[in-house]
């Protein structure tokens, strides 16, 4: 069984070899826009068909029904708007059917061809206020749309080749991949495991739960932009992997990168995070406790009952909704609420900014929160940032 990408069809944008030339030769002749490394895993995700059925920024129709009704204007399930801004000099610049080349990364190449289909404005603290429910600055994604260019460029891209990259390379599977990947380990059900941090104990109960009812686990943690205080994706990487050598079935499990940006955008971002793993091949989703939050601007199971506003069959992909899961020292294991007669007081849990702290202190965080192994490599790692 395999499930059908959103919009039933995975949109690939980059063009074949034999092509990638002709299409270079072109956008050597043509306006250049520079774009950040946020548009350009947007771009990324555009290209492999991450992010089907876009076939490029969104239009001003598609970006105004996401806003407001969580919908592209055709009415598929969308949350979260994937947009390019430049400033209003660029924009006058370019008519409207011309083609620019996207550039970006160090070396400043031609990522794109984009069709300028549609130019439009935008209100930053309306689009704040929708996608993050609040347009308070000390919100993460909040302050990355403040920042944003003022004038939206909307239009179909053509990538002549993959976006390319220094690391993490043989983890970089695209869609196409992963759903192959899935087929040769004959994974008929495999849960997707989105993630911005290590994973600990509680990530780890949440997906062996998962694994007892799914045939594969893909682990898909987030290496495009996260906020500074999280933890790099080199050190994260190492502890993934750690793990897996330590703890898991082989032939169960897979890590692959998301190349993605963290929206921080809470409950909308876990349906946008669900679409994508969905296009990733993958049948179920989880989604635990604050997914996607930041600071207390969401309820704690807010991102799950956002699925309700969707009918299942529109979303396909099945959500696995965990709650809070921490080491009780009475049980003897890890546990829900759900399944944990014991109070708070039994209960083994540590905030982020409570393990960076003793991270920070040069303290080891408790084999309750996290495995042995991979506290001693954060450990290292807030060393080396010292
Ligand atoms: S997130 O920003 O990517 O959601 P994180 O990497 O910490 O942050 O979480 C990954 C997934 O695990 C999310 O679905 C999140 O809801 C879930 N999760 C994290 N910690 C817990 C926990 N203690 N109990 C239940 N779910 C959790």
């Amino acid at each position: 069984m395999t499930i059908a990408p959103h919009g039933g069809k995975l949109i690939n944008r980059i063009v074949p070899p034999e092509q990638a030339g002709e299409l270079l030769a072109r956008a050597a002749t043509i306006k250049k826009v520079a774009i950040d490394e946020r548009t350009a895993s947007d771009l990324e995700m555009i290209g492999n068909g991450g992010l089907s059925p876009l076939e490029g920024f969104m239009s001003g129709a598609d970006y105004r029904a996401v806003v407001k009704d969580m919908r592209l204007a055709g009415g598929l399930p969308w949350t979260i708007p994937v947009t390019l801004g430049v400033d209003p000099e660029v924009a006058d610049e370019i008519a409207l059917g011309e083609e620019v080349a996207l550039t970006g990364g160090p070396g400043g190449d031609v990522l794109a061809v984009m069709t300028v289909e549609e130019k439009y404005t935008y209100d930053k603290r309306e689009r704040c206020v929708a996608v993050f429910q609040t347009d308070d600055e000390a919100h993460p994604g909040v302050k990355a749309t403040l920042n944003m260019c003022d004038v939206l460029l909307g239009g179909p891209v053509t990538l002549p080749r993959p976006i390319p990259h220094r690391r993490f390379l043989e983890y970089r599977l695209s869609p196409v991949e992963t759903r192959a990947l899935f087929e040769e380990k004959g994974w008929d059900t495999v849960v997707g495991f989105q993630t911005r941090n290590p994973i600990h104990r509680a990530h780890e109960y949440l997906q062996k739960c998962a694994m007892e009812i799914v045939d594969g686990l893909m682990i898909h943690p987030i290496v495009g932009e996260t906020k500074s205080d999280d933890i790099p994706a080199e050190v994260r990487m190492e502890c993934y992997k750690t793990l897996m050598d330590g703890y898991y079935a082989a032939d169960r499990v897979c890590l692959v990168v998301n190349p993605a940006a963290m929206r921080y955008a809470g409950p909308r971002e876990a349906i946008f995070h669900a679409i994508v793993r969905k296009n990733y091949g993958c049948t179920h989703f989880i989604v635990g406790r604050d997914h996607a939050g930041v600071g207390d601007y969401y309820g704690t199971y807010d991102a799950h009952h956002i699925f309700k506003e969707f009918d299942r069959a529109e979303l396909e992909i099945t959500p696995l909704f965990f709650d809070h899961a921490f080491w009780c020292t009475k049980c003897g294991n890890m546990a829900s609420t759900k399944t944990c007669p014991h109070g708070k007081e039994d209960h083994v849990f540590l905030s982020g900014t409570k393990v960076r702290e003793m991270l920070r202190e040069g303290k080891l965080p408790p084999p309750e929160f996290t495995r042995p192994e991979i506290a001693k490599l954060l450990l290292e790692a807030a060393k080396g940032a010292d």
